[in-house]
């Protein structure tokens, strides 16, 4: 009964098919962190997080960055700045999880996903409104 608190379709998908698959694989991979987690598997989800997870991050958000020159995005510099920043909070936490600190890397874990739910949800939306509104429908290679 009520709002759903996350509509996975209306929020997530943006309608772009090669970002919404980067997009679902980005989450996918989150959960596997925390299947990881939950099985104890601790220094694989630490290595996961910070190896795997960190190195596609960086792939998407390049990617990303593409794809919005490609289709002429104007807040494309505000966009990269997000995406800086956030790579660079990722950067400082990596230290903090190989030090063996499970609370904090639980932490960091549910913030990365917040983030990466609310920024897809928020700022992605809306280079892909952009393209979607000047374009009929083509989709891109990204
Ligand atoms: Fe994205
Ligand atoms: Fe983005």
């Amino acid at each position: 009964m009520g709002k759903k608190l996350f509509d996975f379709d209306t929020e997530f998908k943006l309608g772009i098919d090669s970002v919404d698959s980067e997009h679902i694989k980005l989450v996918d991979m989150l959960n596997d962190v925390h299947t990881l987690l939950s099985e104890g598997k601790r220094d694989e989800a630490r290595h996961y997080f910070n190896q795997t997870l960190a190195s596609y991050v960086n792939e998407h958000f390049a990617n990303e960055e593409k794809f919005m020159e490609s289709i002429g995005f104007p807040f494309l510099d505000e966009h990269r700045k997000i995406h800086e920043n956030f790579k660079h909070s990722f950067h400082e936490l990596q230290p903090l999880i190989e030090s063996y600190d499970e609370a904090a890397f639980r932490k960091a874990l549910n913030d990365a996903f917040t983030w990466i739910i609310t920024h897809i949800g928020k700022t992605d939306k809306k280079y892909a409104t952009f393209y979607l509104s000047q374009n009929s429908g083509k989709s891109p290679r990204v």
